[in-house]
């Protein structure tokens, strides 16, 4: 596995396409409720802005994309509308996995499985490992994840492995092995569509020095001209990382940081 630092820790090499992207998926309700249609029809259509959009990360040279599916909190929705969510999951899942097999696509899933069916549970072990090695893009999929169950699952794997842990010796280092994107680096981009400026517990550790993306455009409507128009604005970000504009323009480069406080 590839170890990769903070940002906090040490700066990331910058590149004008991001090497990470992260993408809440919203609006797909709005989408369908705007052509009275249910809910769930937005959900399904929500798909094909799915595929539009790894196909165009695949073209622009992407490394990871992380798109979040399922939040710890849409356990809350109407049954029904869950029900619909785990049946397309399952679905697109088997329908896709060949395809992404083909494509050298790695498919990933973060987020507690343990909630899901059984029949789901297999099926992301049998698709992660049929898609495993592929070196065009590694798209993951956060599926009843949430950003504090992130950060709480991984402070439990350290302790579990570090019984006698002081508390001075809790360090980011220590702690980052075990958040469940620890084979990624973290995202470069964060994009929300459907009009929502919050993150509403995702990747929460991981979007430290993220740059901040969001459009009005509903998801299903998201498509490779919206995300290259993403693109040219996360070009036009200084990304300082603590550092002042006249320290980047002379070229100053960071010294890693201590993980002490
Ligand atoms: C996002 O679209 C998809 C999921 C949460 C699964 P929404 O279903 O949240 O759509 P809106 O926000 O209600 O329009
Ligand atoms: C976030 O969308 C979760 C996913 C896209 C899977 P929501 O639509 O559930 O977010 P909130 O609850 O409105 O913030
Ligand atoms: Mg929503």
């Amino acid at each position: 596995m590839t170890k990769h630092t903070s940002s906090t820790l040490t700066v990331p090499e910058i590149s004008a396409i991001p090497r990470h992207v992260a993408i809440i998926m919203d609006g797909n309700g709005r989408w369908a409720s705007k052509r009275f249609m249910p809910r769930v029809a937005g959900h399904a259509e929500g798909l094909r802005a799915v595929r539009k959009v790894v196909q165009e990360c695949v073209t622009q040279g992407v490394e990871y994309l992380t798109i979040f599916a399922f939040s710890s909190e849409n356990w809350r929705r109407p049954p029904e509308e869950v029900g619909f969510l785990m049946k397309l999951f399952l679905k697109s899942l088997s329908g896709e996995v060949s395809t992404l097999a083909e494509n050298k696509i790695t498919l990933r899933m973060i987020g507690d499985l343990s909630r899901f069916d059984p029949a789901i549970q297999e099926l992301v072990k049998f698709s992660e490992e049929k898609t495993a090695g592929g070196q065009r893009l590694t798209l993951t999929v956060a599926a009843n994840y949430g950003g504090r169950w992130d950060i709480l699952q991984a402070m439990q794997k350290c302790v579990a492995l570090h019984p006698n842990l002081k508390p001075e010796q809790v360090s980011e280092a220590l702690l980052q092995p075990h958040l469940s994107m620890a084979y990624a680096p973290e995202p470069d981009l964060f994009i929300r569509t459907g009009g929502e400026q919050r993150v509403s517990n995702f990747l929460l550790w991981q979007l430290a020095y993220t740059e901040l993306y969001f459009t009005d455009t509903l998801w299903p409507d998201f498509d490779e001209v919206e995300l290259r128009k993403a693109f040219d604005w996360f070009g036009q970000r200084e990304r300082r990382f603590g550092r002042t504009s006249a320290q980047l323009a002379a070229g100053v480069t960071a010294e890693p940081m201590s993980d002490a406080v």
